[in-house]
């Protein structure tokens, strides 16, 4: 059976890292517009740089949880896509293979110039940090505003998927937030989230409840 699975930051927050929305629209205290955005770099290189420099270092403390792993144990059984909104690598470390990260990834850094000039990237990233094109580099991050170029490839795995699971996002930002659109109408679809953002009909079944204890219970019954 083929599965795509849609997770955003919910997914990760028993692992510690804090969601978007759950707090008022601070994201660690900080407006997630000057910290997400292309004009706030340019308005504060260094405010911004520092920021993702203190989730990174979070995101090298913390490991995956249930929920993540349950997500990794599935692709013994099906073909499974994981499609995430999340820049965290918790996914892959808990050993799925076949992510899609929509919003780029905390452990790498771009050129601002070049987008193509991407390189893996573990320590603080500073102003004076230079691509190979002796630019400027930045976190490897898809800020509001720029384009989402995964979002295609995500749309057909979508499509084609026979079981699709959602966990933990708030199915509030676009273009990650229309992909179930594409779904077939064959396609069964499980929602996971303490705070569901979308109701149960006869095709979407919802788990209101944490990611770590609703994923295994949809993964058991995939089985
Ligand atoms: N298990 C599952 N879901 C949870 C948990 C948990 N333990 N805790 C919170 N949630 C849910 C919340 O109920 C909410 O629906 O996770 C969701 C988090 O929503 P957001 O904070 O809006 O995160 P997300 O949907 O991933 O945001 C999308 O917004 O700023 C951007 O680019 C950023 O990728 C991010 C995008």
């Amino acid at each position: 059976m083929k599965i795509a699975v849609l997770t955003g930051a919910g997914v990760s927050a028993e692992s510690g890292i804090k969601t978007f929305r759950d707090s008022d629209g601070l994201w660690e205290g900080h407006d997630v517009m000057e910290v997400a955005s292309p004009e706030g770099f340019a308005r504060n290189p260094k405010a911004v740089l520092e920021f993702y420099n203190q989730r990174r270092r979070q995101l090298l403390a913390v490991q995956p949880n249930a929920a993540h792993k349950a997500l990794a144990g599935l692709e013994k059984m099906h073909e499974v896509t994981i499609i995430t909104q999340n820049v965290d690598d918790l996914h892959e470390r808990a050993g799925s293979t076949n992510v899609i990260h929509l919003h780029g990834e905390l452990l790498k850094a771009r050129c601002s110039v070049n987008e193509n000039l991407v390189l893996d990237w573990k320590q603080d990233l500073n102003l004076g940090d230079l691509s190979d094109g002796n630019h400027q580099l930045r976190p490897h991050i898809v800020w509001f505003g720029e384009m989402v170029p995964m979002i295609e490839v995500a749309a057909e795995v979508v499509e084609k998927a026979d079981v699709i699971i959602i966990v933990g996002t708030s199915m509030q930002v676009y273009p990650a937030a229309g992909l179930v659109q594409y779904s077939k109408p064959s396609s069964t679809i499980y929602f996971i989230d303490p705070n569901p953002s979308i109701s149960e009909t006869k095709r979407i079944k919802v788990f209101s409840e944490k990611a770590s204890t609703g994923v295994p219970k949809v993964v058991e019954l995939l089985k």
